[in-house]
């Protein structure tokens, strides 16, 4: 996994993997961010961590040791949450379809930043967030899911950010479960076929 910021994202996928019907386990939380937050839950639950600042390096030079820590782990997808740095092309080619991002908007609306102030600037009554496979173009990936989230009377960039936050705690564990576990029954089923055929 990896994180940038307060990793609230990361703590949500990291408790649901405790449960005992959980297909995918955390091998790696990795930053760009040496003091991102996260990195600090990360570590005291046990999770193997690693931390570089990603400045003076060409982005492909940093995504490659990115991978190779992912490599070094068993990392078999890779979910970007909070993860504030656009991958190079090489990165998402090798991962594709097997990294996730999370967006805190219904997609394709509002991508980029700063979207709960957009959503509220636009008058919108709901918003949400969804989660998607990460492709080279920023936030456009194919969906997976998205939670619809109302927008309140009142509502501040802060309150409205807060509750989304709280759907996409329910959203990611739930789509990375369904990712893993179909590529789990796929990889089964293939499998057989190939006994079958001998
Ligand atoms: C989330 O809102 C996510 O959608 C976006 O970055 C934020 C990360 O928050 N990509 P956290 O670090 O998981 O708390």
């Amino acid at each position: 996994m990896l994180i940038s910021g307060r990793g609230s994202n990361m703590a949500a996928l990291l408790y649901a993997s405790q449960a005992p019907d959980c297909p995918y386990e955390i091998v790696l939380v990795a930053s760009n961010v040496p003091d991102a937050p996260g990195l600090v839950l990360a570590a005291a639950e046990g999770v193997p961590v690693f931390a570089r600042a990603h400045t003076g390096m060409k982005r492909a030079e940093f995504d490659a040791v990115i991978d190779a820590e992912l490599e070094r782990r068993g990392a078999e997808f890779v979910a970007l949450a909070g993860y504030m740095r656009l991958l190079s092309d090489g990165f998402v080619a090798k991962w594709a379809g097997r990294c996730l991002n999370i967006h805190p908007s219904l997609l394709p609306a509002h991508k980029g930043l700063d979207v709960h102030e957009a959503v509220l600037a636009a008058g919108e009554t709901v918003t949400g967030c969804t989660v998607h496979l990460v492709t080279p173009a920023l936030d456009d990936g194919p969906i997976l899911g998205q939670v619809r989230v109302a927008v309140l009377p009142g509502d501040t960039a802060e309150t409205l950010a807060d509750r989304v936050h709280y759907a996409e705690h329910q959203l990611y564990p739930r789509v990375l479960a369904d990712l893993v576990s179909a590529a789990d029954s796929t990889a089964a089923w293939l499998e057989r076929v190939r006994s079958l055929a001998l």
